[in-house]
């Protein structure tokens, strides 16, 4: 006997995308370049690593499930400074919490948070972080997707009060997975005040909120303290090393917001039992309050994102999103044909966007693009981005 919620799961996309190519060989003397998975690959900052080596005899400690004080006073001093939130400021006592990556703690807060009453809904966009709807499923509870629309994001003032009603959980991503495109101060103050009129949890995914170009994209606690809601009732957000440091390994993040959802998640995790290692805490503390290394990380994406432009320009759409490091582009042909043959002819590897969605109302917004993680080093990126002119242009 299992849990009958595990057979409600899909495939993974990179599954998907391994049977896809599977049997394909890419030509030999091309060395295969992935643009598929979000794994950044610039350097990590050596200090973070030697703090990390410093601290392995803390191994033999079992940490608490709260965190350090001094890892969650980095984390709060970072989001209040990012987040101008001098004159309301997070608690690290009771309103920040480490997580071992956002991706366990997205899964997690919604586990904590589900009532598994009949028609209790967990709103998404669609396509989205494939978790989001994992998360949903295993706990008993239905996905409603919200298309996206060209701009990237779905248009959440549309969203009627009978969904809101029936909604538990709301997830948001900015800036967004797979699109890059950032949600407005005006619509995260609407999905505010709908989260307190109905009663459920906003959470926003803001683990891609230091890859920008021009401007930091806004968070949802910054919002919160600007139309007065200073104890950010209702909403949570999530935080990652993972792509702001480049630090995928380290499985370092945070979750913030209300009290009210930070307390009883803390007595779920001292449960769930996972813990941060007190040496990734402590190198953790470091990476959160050095900027330095986050400037010079935008720097280097913003070039791949220039030579993108420079490369492609016009023959796929290559419109910078603004933030994140993926490209979004509309395909010639149906995103798996062109994501197979890509890689049959010039060994890079892009993740076709049908599999990042579901077909809601007959149509799901993720087919006929492709997702281009812009994570290799700029030299690598930008002979990708070459081969895929090639390609196209043949
Ligand atoms: C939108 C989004 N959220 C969360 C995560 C999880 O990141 P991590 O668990 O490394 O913090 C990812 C990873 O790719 C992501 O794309």
């Amino acid at each position: 006997m299992l849990n009958p919620n595990l057979q409600r799961l899909n495939p993974y996309p990179f599954e998907q995308l391994a049977s896809l190519l599977e049997g394909v060989r890419p030509p030999a003397g091309l060395t295969p370049i992935p643009l598929s998975i979000g794994e950044p690959q610039h350097n990590p900052p050596s200090f973070v690593l030697d703090t990390l080596t410093e601290h392995m005899g803390l191994i033999s400690k079992y940490p608490s499930t709260k965190g350090s004080e001094a890892l969650r006073q980095s984390i709060a001093a970072w989001v209040n400074k990012r987040f101008s939130l001098e004159h309301a400021p997070i608690s690290p006592e009771t309103q920040v919490i480490p997580v071992n990556g956002t991706r366990e703690a997205i899964f997690a807060s919604l586990q904590a948070a589900a009532n598994a009453t009949a028609g209790a809904l967990v709103v998404m966009p669609n396509p989205f972080y494939q978790i989001y709807e994992g998360a949903a499923l295993l706990a008993g509870l239905a996905p409603h997707y919200l298309q996206i629309l060209p701009s990237g994001q779905p248009d959440y003032l549309a969203v009627p009060d009978s969904v809101w009603k029936d909604c538990q959980f709301c997830f948001i991503c900015t800036p967004g997975n797979p699109t890059g495109t950032v949600i407005s101060e005006g619509t995260l103050e609407h999905l505010i005040l709908k989260a307190n009129e109905f009663d459920f949890w906003l959470a926003s995914d803001e683990c891609y909120s230091e890859i920008y170009r021009d401007s930091p994209p806004p968070g949802l606690l910054e919002v919160c303290a600007k139309a007065g809601n200073t104890d950010f009732s209702k909403c949570i957000v999530f935080h990652s090393l993972s792509k702001r440091s480049n630090l995928p390994g380290l499985r370092s993040g945070f979750v913030a917001g209300d009290s009210k959802f930070i307390e009883p998640f803390l007595k779920y995790r001292t449960y769930h039992g996972c813990s941060m290692s007190l040496a990734v805490q402590k190198a953790s503390e470091l990476a959160w309050s050095d900027e330095q290394h986050v400037i010079n990380n935008r720097a280097l994406y913003a070039d791949k994102f220039d030579s993108a432009a420079d490369i492609l320009g016009g023959r796929m759409d290559t419109r910078d999103p603004g933030a994140g490091f993926y490209l979004w582009a509309k395909t010639p042909s149906a995103c798996d044909t062109f994501s197979r043959e890509l890689f049959e002819a010039t060994g890079v590897t892009v993740l076709p966007g049908q599999y990042l969605g579901r077909r809601v109302d007959g149509y799901n917004p993720g087919a006929g693009f492709v997702r281009m993680a812009l994570v290799a080093e700029p030299e690598m990126c930008k002979e990708a981005l070459r081969r895929i002119n090639s390609f196209i242009t043949r």
